[in-house]
């Protein structure tokens, strides 16, 4: 371990940084070549995720395009259900595709007896990538949140509703938390074993919080997530934490409220005025420029960047955005992006 300077790592400690240290969500993915060319020499999508000397490339492939201030681990959150023994793969153009748990019966099918022996390739890709960052980049591990890994699990797929999960999760929650601990312990065990190979910060990916009630967000996001960062933190207490529960802004005071929860994501929705007032107070904010903004490009971009940085500015904040960049945005968009951040 050196001690660099690394702004990424101090802002997670709270301090205020100008300007603020960037990296986008999805910030490896096929809006580059680079990316596309390495994903067609490897076949399928997972085949990617398990090769670690690819994998590790496609994690810096941003960083040297960008000159980003973190690199995060190539993989995927649906790596842990495929580790669990549930049947998953990627169509191109379709998006995941995973053989449906819908009882509580069908959760046999599952076991972490070869968790870790599955993500050993995951964990090789952290540790190469931990060994070739740039100076003053930090290396993000991430996993999915218990609820939103559940959602795939569950629908088989990407959902509209999540009509057949959130019936489960709702009409009987006692069985539903079965699966939802199953995922705690999985995750817990898989992002202590991430910074054992190298990882610096965790962020934990709750795409789908927003779909719930509050008392059911309370029992299956918030809670799990706090569990998932109590567990790895008794192992590795100066790891930093980002949680990024999309859709549920009016829930995350109580999430930057946890001492041990060092920041919060916010999704384009949510006011960076109203997260300075609400979060930036307990914990560093991240994002929230809209990905769509990004890909029109322009002034109202430039724009938008320097309303974000301004609402932000009296606090700990990482620029992002609210949530993936999508395949479509032009790398001219990216640089320009940087550029504006930092004048
Ligand atoms: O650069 C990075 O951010 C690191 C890699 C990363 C991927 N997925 C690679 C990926 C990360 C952090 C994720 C997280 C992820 N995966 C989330 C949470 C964040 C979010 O975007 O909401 C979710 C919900 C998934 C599940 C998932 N993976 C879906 C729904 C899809 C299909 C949609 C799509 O974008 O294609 C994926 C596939 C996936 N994961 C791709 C990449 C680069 C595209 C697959 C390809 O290259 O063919």
């Amino acid at each position: 371990m050196t001690d660099t300077f690394k702004p990424l790592i101090e802002t997670l400690k709270g301090k205020r940084i100008d300007p603020p240290p960037i990296w986008l969500m999805r910030q490896a993915g096929r809006y580059l070549p680079e990316y596309r060319a390495i994903r067609e020499e490897a076949g399928g999508f997972l085949d990617l995720c398990y090769s670690p000397e690819k994998a590790a490339e496609v994690t810096l492939q941003p960083l040297r395009r960008f000159g980003f201030d973190a690199a995060i681990l190539f993989s995927d959150i649906l790596v842990i259900p495929h580790a669990l023994g549930q049947d998953v793969s990627f169509d191109a153009g379709h998006g995941p595709r995973l053989d449906p748990i819908r009882s509580v019966s069908e959760l046999r099918h599952l076991s972490k007896d070869k968790l870790h022996e599955s993500l050993q390739p995951i964990y090789e890709t952290v540790g190469i990538v931990s060994e070739d960052l740039p100076n003053g980049a930090a290396l993000i591990g991430f996993s999915g949140a218990p609820w939103t890994v559940a959602t795939y699990m569950i629908e088989g797929k990407s959902s509209r509703d999540f009509k057949i999960s959130k019936r489960w999760a709702l009409g009987d929650p006692n069985s539903f938390q079965i699966l939802i601990d199953l995922l705690i312990e999985s995750t817990a065990e898989y992002l202590v074993r991430q910074v054992e190979a190298g990882a610096e910060v965790l962020q934990i990916f709750d795409t789908w919080a927003g779909v719930l009630p509050k008392f059911a967000y309370d029992r299956f996001c918030f809670k799990p997530i706090c569990e998932i960062v109590r567990r790895v933190k008794r192992i590795h207490p100066r790891v930093p934490f980002i949680a990024f529960p999309r859709g549920a802004a009016l829930y995350l005071p109580d999430l930057a409220q946890n001492p041990e929860i060092d920041c919060v994501g916010i999704d384009y929705s949510t006011d960076p005025e109203w997260a300075a007032n609400n979060i930036q107070p307990f914990a560093t904010v991240q994002g929230n420029i809209d990905p769509i903004s990004l890909l029109a490009g322009g002034h109202e971009l430039e724009r938008g960047v320097h309303s974000v940085i301004k609402a932000l500015s009296g606090g700990p904040h990482i620029l992002n955005l609210g949530h993936g960049i999508v395949p479509e945005t032009p790398t001219a968009n990216v640089e320009k992006l940087v550029k504006v951040v930092r004048g």
